[in-house]
C-alpha cells in the first residue's frame, strides 16, 4: 500500500486506476493546477533545476528521495498514509464506532467546509512567497523556499483528491476555485485574512513558515483525528512533509539572531544596522506580527462551529489519546472575557472552547521555537529575551478583536496604542530598512550578511552545493 506508483501521470498509492471516472476528472484538473502554478509559483524560476525532495513512499523512514528538479516537472502527487486496520472514531458522539470510509451524508456540508478552508491555506501560501526567489540570501535559502512552495502545491493537491473523490459535482466546483482565488486579490480573496497578508521579504517569510505554517501543523495534527478516515490519513502524512516547513523557519529566525549576536559582540556599541543587521527590537517586531496574527488562524475563542465539529467526529484535538475524556460532553475551561475595560473570567463548555484549546497547544509549541532563539542570544552573553506577545494582543478575530492589548496582554487604550504600536509591531520604516538588506546571494556556499550559515546542509551535502541551478 505505502509504494507509490510513479509511472502513472498523477503518481499516487491510492489505485487511481481503478476508478476511471476519477482518473479522468483529476486528469483534467492537472493541467489547470500547472497553468496556476506557472502564474503563480515562483516568479522567473520555472526553468531552473533545483535539488528537491520527493515523497517516494509513506513509510516514516526514507519516504523522500532527493534529485535535481525544475519545478514544473515536481511529480505532484496523492500520497495518504497506510490505513490503521479496525480504526476507531476517537473522539465526539460517535466515540469509539467504526471510523468511516464514505462521507456520512449528514456532515457533508461541514466537511466540506473544513476541507476547503484547509486546502486554500495551501495555494495561498504559494502565491504570498512568490516573488521572495528574486532575493535569497543564499542558494540553500533558495532551495528550502522551493522546498516549501513545491509541498504546498501538493497540499493542494492532497486535498483536491478529496474534494474529486468525496464530493461529486460540488467538490469539483470547489477544487476548480482553489486555483481561482488569489492571496491578497480584493475581489476574490483567500478564504482566510492571514493568507492575503504580504510576505514582502525573507524575515517575514522565516516568521511565517515559523509561526503560519505551525498553524497548518495544528490544524492537521486535528485533522489527523477526523473520523471520516480518507482525511485522517491525508493529514498525517501531509504533516510529514510539514516538519521541514517549520525547521525553516524556526533555524531561518535562530540564524537571524545568531547573525545579529556575532555583530553585537564585535561592536557592543553600536547599531547592529550599521554593520547591516537586523536589530534585535525589529526582530521582536516581526515576531509580534506574525505569532498574533497567526494566532488568530484559530479561530474565534467560544465558537459553536468548533463544537459542533467535535461532536460530529470531524475535527479532533491535537494528539487526541493523551486526553482522558474523549466525548468532551461535560466540562468547562475559563476563557477571559473583555468587559468594559477589564478582563473577567467566564466559564465556557468545553466543546465550544475547541478552538481555544488547539490555540493553548500552538502557543506552548511557539514558545519551544522562541526558548530556542533565546539560547542563542544567551550563548553569545547579549542581554535581550525575545518573547511571543500574549494570545490577546493584536487580534482581528474573536473575543479581543478591535480592542487594545500592549504584547503582555494588559489592556490599553485607543490613544495608547495608536502612539506605542510601532514599539510593537514593524514600522513602515523597519520595513524599508529589513527591505533594504534583500539583495540577492547566489554564490554556492555565500550567505548574505545578516544571516549566519545552517548548521548543516540538505541532505548530507555541503553547504558550497549548487542547491538551485542558476
Ligand atoms: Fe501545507
Ligand atoms: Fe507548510
Amino acid at each position: 500500500m505505502s509504494s507509490i506508483d510513479y509511472q502513472e501521470r498523477i503518481p499516487n498509492n491510492v489505485d487511481l486506476s481503478s476508478d476511471r471516472r476519477l482518473q479522468r476528472a483529476l486528469e483534467a484538473w492537472q493541467p489547470r493546477y500547472l497553468d496556476w502554478w506557472m502564474e503563480m509559483g515562483p516568479d522567473g524560476w520555472m526553468e531552473n533545476e533545483v535539488y528537491l525532495r520527493t515523497a517516494v513512499s509513506v513509510d516514516r523512514d526514507g519516504w523522500a528521495r532527493f534529485g535535481y528538479v525544475r519545478m514544473p516537472e515536481y511529480r505532484w502527487g496523492i500520497f495518504l498514509a497506510d490505513p490503521e486496520p479496525d480504526r476507531r472514531i476517537g473522539f465526539g458522539d460517535h466515540y469509539g464506532k467504526p471510523a468511516w470510509q464514505q462521507v456520512p451524508g449528514e456532515y457533508r456540508h461541514d466537511l466540506r467546509r473544513i476541507i476547503v478552508t484547509q486546502a486554500d491555506t495551501e495555494p495561498a501560501s504559494v502565491e504570498q512567497q512568490r516573488l521572495l526567489g528574486s532575493t535569497a540570501p543564499s542558494l540553500y535559502d533558495l532551495r528550502n523556499l522551493f522546498q516549501v512552495n513545491v509541498e504546498e502545491g501538493r497540499h493542494l493537491w492532497a486535498m483536491v483528491y478529496l474534494l474529486h473523490t468525496y464530493f461529486g459535482k460540488e467538490g469539483r466546483a470547489e477544487a476548480d476555485e482553489l486555483l481561482e482565488r488569489r492571496s491578497g486579490n480584493p475581489d476574490r480573496p483567500r478564504i482566510l485574512t492571514t493568507f492575503n497578508d504580504p510576505v514582502q521579504n525573507w524575515l517575514d517569510f522565516f516568521m511565517y513558515t515559523m509561526f503560519t505554517d505551525r498553524d497548518g501543523k495544528f490544524q492537521l495534527l486535528a485533522l489527523a483525528e477526523s473520523g471520516f478516515d480518507p482525511l485522517a490519513r491525508t493529514c498525517r502524512f501531509m504533516l510529514t512533509e510539514e516538519a521541514h516547513h517549520m525547521f525553516v523557519g524556526q533555524t531561518g529566525v535562530g540564524r537571524v539572531v545568531q547573525r545579529t549576536c556575532e555583530v553585537m559582540q564585535e561592536h557592543p556599541d553600536a547599531d547592529p544596522r550599521e554593520f547591516g543587521a537586523i536589530d534585535l527590537p525589529t526582530i521582536q517586531k516581526y515576531l509580534n506580527q506574525w505569532a498574533s496574527s497567526s494566532t488568530d488562524l484559530f479561530g474565534a475563542e467560544v465558537s459553536s462551529n468548533a463544537a459542533n465539529f467535535f461532536a460530529e467526529g470531524l475535527k479532533g484535538r491535537a494528539w487526541e489519546e493523551r486526553y482522558e475524556d474523549h466525548v468532551a460532553a461535560e466540562g468547562t475551561i475559563s476563557i477571559e472575557e473583555p468587559d468594559g475595560d477589564r478582563l473577567v473570567e467566564r466559564e465556557v463548555p468545553l466543546r465550544n472552547a475547541m478552538n481555544e484549546v488547539l490555540r493553548s497547544e500552538y502557543l506552548a509549541d511557539n514558545q519551544k521555537g522562541v526558548d530556542y532563539w533565546n539560547k542563542i542570544l544567551r550563548k553569545h552573553g547579549i542581554d535581550f529575551e525575545l518573547r511571543l506577545p500574549h494570545r490577546r494582543f493584536h487580534r482581528s478575530i474573536g473575543l479581543y478583536a478591535g480592542r487594545f492589548f500592549d504584547p503582555e496582554g494588559h489592556p490599553v487604550d485607543e490613544a495608547t496604542w495608536r502612539r506605542r504600536q510601532y514599539e510593537w509591531l514593524p514600522s513602515e520604516e523597519d520595513r524599508e530598512y529589513v527591505s533594504s538588506l534583500m539583495r540577492p546571494v547566489y554564490e554556492p556556499g555565500r550567505f548574505a550578511g545578516w544571516i549566519a550559515p545552517p548548521a548543516k546542509g540538505i541532505n548530507g551535502k555541503p553547504l558550497d552545493f549548487e542547491y538551485v541551478l542558476v
